[in-house]
Order: structure tokens, then C-alpha cells, then sequence
């Protein structure tokens, strides 16, 4: 693999146009109102893909958003690699916390990013780390290095929950057949701490509605005479945890995997500054389920969160009402082993059960999907940890993330094939947050390490 560094130099400021191109498009997969936009979106990627050596690009309809697949097919005795993206991103409100204009990218220089980062809605989730793929590929093919077959597949359904790329990848096993799938759609460590993610944790997603009294009522004529839907739900949704902030619901650890005391000091050599991570969060102490340590209670341990929660008057001033309905949106990740479905139903039967007298509830599953955790005695896995060694200067320390990415699983049921997971974000990078920005730094490094995969990879099989 020669000269990767210099064909970045020449061109790093076209990479970093393009991308800001890309980023221009409100691919909002969850608002319809931006439909125009997703379908725009796939377009612009087919176009840089076929520009980039792919032989053949097509934009395959779904009942949702269409999925991207493009492909360059140069001997079928080597190796392939399935390339996975997505080319949606989540709603970027509430606006008014943007420094700029979520659409319209701008390069700013931050204390993680001294070499400037790209500010915009997807710059890291993932059109940026998705866009890396693209420009190593038209490196490897410029430069005739290309070392083996490769695929992409970028859907535009993933903020959403995947759901037709489930249908795809069914039906499409011949086509997708592949010896590894490769993803950048998580993080690393620090810029000089260079990470593998060898976790992803599932995910529950389930809305609940607490319904009392058949409309609203004046609270002091009703007040202390009926049960409130919006105190009984905060009593409910209390009792979730307990004072050790474990999760209530019977049954829903049974299937937890629980690390060896060995893994769980290997997991504790990660670098991990408890009072920057603090100071980065403006919190005074962290919090969590006793007895375990942040990175843990972050990655290999399952947590309930409620996502958002409403009901009542919440317009300015006051009004004396206790509201008929309230609502919340809760999410429970998962680690291996758990069954998301399987505990849907439990959060399911367990809120109905501890509904007191005087309300009903409901509980509508939203997606989900299972955990993942990638095996590092793999030659994949040595050939990525090879790339970041070639590239970083260090062996990347493997982690388990928190985030979830569902899909990843079903790949490897259906595909029969592991995933790596090489991230260049950082957590700080506030991706689904105001601001998600992505290093031009870690841009042009992930551009500079794929290749170097791709060479590994194809030059360690036996
Ligand atoms: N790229 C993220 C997942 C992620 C980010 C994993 C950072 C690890 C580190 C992905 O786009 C995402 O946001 N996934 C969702 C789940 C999905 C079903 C909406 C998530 O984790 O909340
Ligand atoms: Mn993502
Ligand atoms: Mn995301």
C-alpha cells in the first residue's frame, strides 16, 4: 500500500467539499416532510460511488427508503467486503441550540478537533464516517490497489429502525454474500487512543400512555379525588429502578451476560478520566447502577431510560388541570443474550401489573433489536488492528460500545459473516445532539486506515 498519505494531501480539500455537499441535504428519515430530501440523498451517494470504481451502483426500492448497493467485482477467488452506511440522519431539533445552521456545514476549530471540525447534522452519524469509505475506495482504485472485491450497501432507514433493510437483507443473500462487513458508524477512545468497538448493545423501545379520568378536569374541584395520570406515571416509571439503581422488572437480568472478574479488569485498563468525562458533561458526580464502573455501566450492563415524557399544560404560565393522558418514551439497551423481544413483553406485562386502581395503560412496542459483540481472534479483527497500527502508531484497545446499531446482528444471522466496527467519532463529536460535528482530522484518518484493511485483510487470509 503505498502512498496513501500523499493522494490525502493532494486531494483532502476536495474530500472535505464533497462531504459538505453531501451534508447539505436534510436526509430527516423520521419527518416525511423531508422525503424529497432522503430520496435526493440516495442519488448523491449512487453518483459518488459510480464516480469512486464501483462497476455497477443501483438504487434498490424498499416499502421505505431505498437502499444504495454498488459493487466492483475484480477476481471472485478473493475475498469480499460488504461496506454498511447509512445515509439518514435524525431530526436536528431543537434548533435554536445550533451554533449554526444544521444544513449548512461550517468547519470550526475545537479543543478534541485543533485541526478544525465539521459542524453539521450527519457530519459524524454517518454521512461523514460513511463518506470515508467512498473516498478509500476511489483511492484504492485510483491507484490500482484495490486488494480484493468489495460491496456497499447504504440504506436510508437506520435512525428509524432498519425496518425494510431487514426485507433486503433477506432476500438478498446471494448478492450481499461477502468474508467480512465492515462499518464505520461508532467511535474511538481519543485521537491519540485509538479503539475497536467489539460491542453494540441492543435496544427496546416502547411508548407507554397512562389514561385517568375521561377528559381533563379542574384540579381543585377533582384534585386528591381521582387518580392524576401524570403522578401516577412518574410513581410507576419511579419504581423501575431501586435504590441501587437496578432495573424492577422480574426476569429482565435472567439472560444477562455477566463478564469474568478477567475481562472486567481487562475492560478497566481502557483510559478512562472520571473528572474530565465530568467536567465534559458540567455533572458534579456520575451516576449509575451500584457496583459497577461508568465504562461498564456504559457498555456491558442494561439500563431503562425514559426518552421523553408529557402530558398536562406545558404552555406558558399556569393552568389548574389534571390532564386525562399522559405519555412517555422509554428505552431499554440490552446487552448479549438478552432477547429484545422477550423483554418488550416483560416491560410490557410488568408496567400493566403495577398500574394502580383508577387508570389504564398501554404499552406499544416500538423497534428494537439484538446486541452484538465481535470476536478479536479473528482474522478480521487482526487485520483492523493491523490497519490502526500501520496508521495510528499504537495497537487499538478493543471496547464495547453502549450505542446500538440492530441490524448488525441480523447480518449475521442472515449473511453468516462478523462485523468490524472500525469508528473514527468521538463521543464528544454530539451525535443526535446540537452541534454533531466530526473532525476533519479523524476524516482523513479514517480515509487513510480503510485502505489499509482492505490490505491486511486480504493478504492474511490463508
Ligand atoms: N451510529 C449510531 C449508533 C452508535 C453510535 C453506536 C456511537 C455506537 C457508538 C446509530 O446511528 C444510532 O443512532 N443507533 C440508534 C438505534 C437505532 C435503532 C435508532 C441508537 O443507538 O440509539
Ligand atoms: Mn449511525
Ligand atoms: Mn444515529
Amino acid at each position: 500500500m503505498q502512498d496513501t498519505h500523499n493522494y490525502i494531501e493532494k486531494n483532502k480539500q476536495r474530500f472535505i467539499d464533497e462531504l459538505i455537499e453531501l451534508l447539505k441535504i436534510p436526509s430527516i428519515s423520521a419527518d416525511s416532510a423531508y422525503k424529497e430530501d432522503v430520496l435526493k440523498t440516495a442519488e448523491a451517494v449512487r453518483d459518488s460511488l459510480q464516480k469512486a470504481g464501483c462497476d455497477t451502483v443501483e438504487i434498490c426500492e424498499t416499502p421505505g427508503y431505498p437502499i444504495v448497493f454498488g459493487e466492483k467485482i475484480i477476481d471472485s477467488n478473493l475475498p469480499t467486503v460488504l461496506v454498511y452506511g447509512h445515509y439518514d440522519v435524525q431530526p436536528p431539533d431543537p434548533l435554536d441550540l445550533w451554533n449554526s445552521p444544521p444544513f449548512e456545514p461550517v468547519i470550526q476549530k475545537t479543543e478534541l478537533h485543533p485541526e478544525g471540525a465539521i459542524f453539521a447534522r450527519g457530519a459524524c452519524d454517518d454521512k461523514g464516517q460513511m463518506y470515508m469509505h467512498v473516498k478509500a475506495l476511489e483511492y484504492m482504485t485510483q491507484t490500482n490497489q484495490l486488494p480484493c472485491n468489495v460491496k456497499f450497501m447504504i440504506e436510508g432507514e437506520e435512525e428509524v429502525g432498519s425496518e425494510s433493510l431487514e426485507g433486503f437483507v433477506t432476500k438478498n443473500q446471494e448478492k450481499l454474500a461477502n468474508d467480512v462487513i465492515l462499518i464505520s458508524d461508532t467511535g474511538m477512545i481519543a485521537n491519540d487512543i485509538p479503539s475497536i468497538t467489539t460491542g453494540l448493545r441492543g435496544l427496546s423501545y416502547v411508548e407507554v400512555e397512562v389514561t385517568g379520568p375521561n377528559r381533563d378536569l379542574h384540579s381543585g374541584l377533582y384534585g386528591g379525588a381521582v387518580a392524576n395520570p401524570i403522578n401516577v406515571l412518574a410513581k410507576m416509571i419511579a419504581s423501575l429502578h431501586d435504590e441501587n439503581n437496578h432495573i424492577t422488572i422480574p426476569g429482565f437480568y435472567d439472560k444477562v451476560e455477566e463478564l469474568s472478574s478477567e475481562e472486567r479488569a481487562k475492560m478497566a485498563e481502557a483510559p478512562f478520566n472520571k473528572e474530565a468525562y465530568k467536567k465534559a458533561l458540567d455533572i458534579d458526580d456520575v451516576y449509575g447502577e451500584k457496583g459497577y464502573t461508568t465504562n461498564e455501566r456504559n457498555s456491558i450492563r442494561p439500563t431503562l431510560d425514559v426518552n421523553g415524557i408529557w402530558g398536562g399544560y406545558t404552555g406558558e404560565g399556569a393552568k389548574t388541570v389534571i390532564a386525562s393522558k399522559a405519555y412517555a418514551k422509554i428505552s431499554m439497551r440490552l446487552v448479549p443474550h438478552q432477547d429484545w423481544k422477550e423483554i418488550t413483553l416483560l416491560f410490557k406485562s410488568h408496567f400493566e401489573r403495577i398500574a394502580p386502581e383508577g387508570v389504564r395503560v398501554e404499552v406499544q412496542p416500538h423497534h428494537g433489536g439484538q446486541g452484538y459483540v465481535t470476536p478479536i481472534d479473528t482474522v478480521a479483527y487482526q487485520a483492523a488492528s493491523k490497519a490502526y497500527e500501520k496508521t495510528f502508531g499504537k495497537t487499538p484497545i478493543p471496547q464495547r460500545s453502549g450505542g446500538s446499531i440492530p441490524i448488525v446482528s441480523l447480518f449475521e444471522k442472515e449473511l453468516k459473516s462478523k462485523t468490524i466496527l472500525m469508528g473514527f467519532g468521538l463521543d464528544s463529536d454530539a451525535i443526535h445532539s446540537p452541534n454533531e460535528h466530526f473532525g476533519v482530522w479523524n476524516y482523513l484518518k479514517g480515509i487513510e486506515t480503510i485502505p489499509q484493511f482492505y490490505h491486511y485483510f486480504a493478504t492474511m487470509q490463508e
